[in-house]
């Protein structure tokens, strides 16, 4: 049994478990903002046909300077990438063969990108359930990625703990990529940009596939030192990121009522789920975002509950591939507040089925 081991696209679980595929199910596997993509955007993709007509801006130059102008750094510490996916991928060819240390449970890109490129990678393992982020012994490593507001877990680690290991990094010449793919879905966005200046060895990555809810358009940026920038971007295929994901980046870093209304729905929805969990006791990881982790107190694998889940049309995320989960929790995006009733009412069945 090989399961996928991403979110979204439900028919290769379906397939890879055996189970039929409902003919309506939710998907609460991938961490798209259930608002959908921000109305502006929908306006302008009716008149958008004729961008396919022509090259996109290889440099994406408007896009960056729009980003370099809201995040208040040089337009050369900015590169634009094909998703957060591919920029992930770039930084990994440029730490080619160097020695990787990971924090860990976090997306798995970061793992698979270091090894196809060589790198030695080892795991800073934190306490399951509590997820609290502590300093790793830094010694005899090149780099190290941190995903916070964290996936899997939901979690966003203590500005504290990220400042003091970027400084202890620094005293020891090791690179932080700090992604913060979900940072938009805080209440209170945290960001640690303003630490760039100070820091030469800060990598950070964003995507814009999340809040905004393209992931099949693909967009995403890092922010650097400008020599890291201009090394890592050596790497960047020509044209990599297509002329509609341009033109819908700079419309979505101007949707800011729909970030704003997204944030509050997310947060109330979440806080109703937490209800539901408290009261029908699941454990629930500390998510400030628009997903969470997901176990039953004395399961030790949660095999039973997704396949139950997934024959009532409810897709989560298994856990199966991410180190120090091993399976035993799910993972949930919160989705609109009609999607996460019929997932509640799912897990009452399965409370009542036991
Ligand atoms: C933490 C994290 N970073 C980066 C990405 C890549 O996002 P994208 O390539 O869609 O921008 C993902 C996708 O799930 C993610 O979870």
């Amino acid at each position: 049994m090989k399961l996928p081991s991403h979110g979204s696209n439900p028919h290769y679980l379906y397939n890879s478990l055996g189970i039929e595929m409902p003919e309506h199910y939710v998907d609460f596997s991938a961490n798209i903002n259930p608002l959908g993509p921000p109305p502006a955007l929908l306006e302008e993709w009716k008149h958008s046909f004729h961008y396919i007509h022509d090259y996109p801006d290889p440099q994406a130059s408007v896009l960056t300077k729009k980003i370099a102008a809201m995040e208040g750094v040089p337009e050369q510490s900015v590169l634009v990438g094909n998703g957060g996916a591919e920029i992930i991928s770039l930084v990994a060819r440029w730490l080619a063969g160097k020695r990787v240390m990971i924090v860990q449970p976090a997306f798995s890109e970061y793992e698979t990108a270091c090894l196809a490129n060589g790198c030695r990678v080892t795991w800073h393992m934190l306490e399951e359930g509590v997820w609290e982020l502590e300093l790793p012994a830094l010694d005899g490593i090149d780099a190290i990625f941190l995903c916070t507001p964290n996936n899997p877990t939901g979690i966003e680690y203590s500005p504290q703990a990220v400042v003091h290991l970027i400084q202890e990094c620094s005293e020891r010449g090791v690179y932080v990529i700090i992604d913060e793919a979900f940072y938009d879905f805080l209440e209170e966005a945290a960001t640690y940009t303003a630490h760039l200046p100070d820091y030469s060895n800060l990598i950070i990555l964003r995507s814009l596939t999340k809040m905004y809810s393209i992931p099949g358009l693909r967009l995403g940026y890092l922010m650097a030192d400008q020599e890291i920038v201009s090394r890592i971007s050596a790497y960047r295929p020509h044209w990599s990121v297509n002329a509609l994901a341009l033109m819908a980046g700079e419309i979505c870093m101007d949707a800011e009522d729909h970030v704003k209304r997204t944030r509050e729905m997310i947060e109330s929805e979440r806080l109703k789920l937490k209800d539901f969990y408290d009261s029908s006791g699941f454990i629930m990881s500390k998510s400030s975002i628009n997903f969470y982790l997901l176990r039953e107190p004395d399961t030790a694998d949660a095999s039973g509950l997704l396949r139950f889940l997934l024959e009532n049309g409810i897709v989560p995320r298994h856990t199966f591939n991410f180190p120090g989960l091993s399976g035993r929790w799910l993972r949930f995006a919160v989705k609109t507040g009609r999607d996460n009733s019929s997932l509640m009412e799912v897990l009452n069945r399965w409370r009542k089925e036991e």
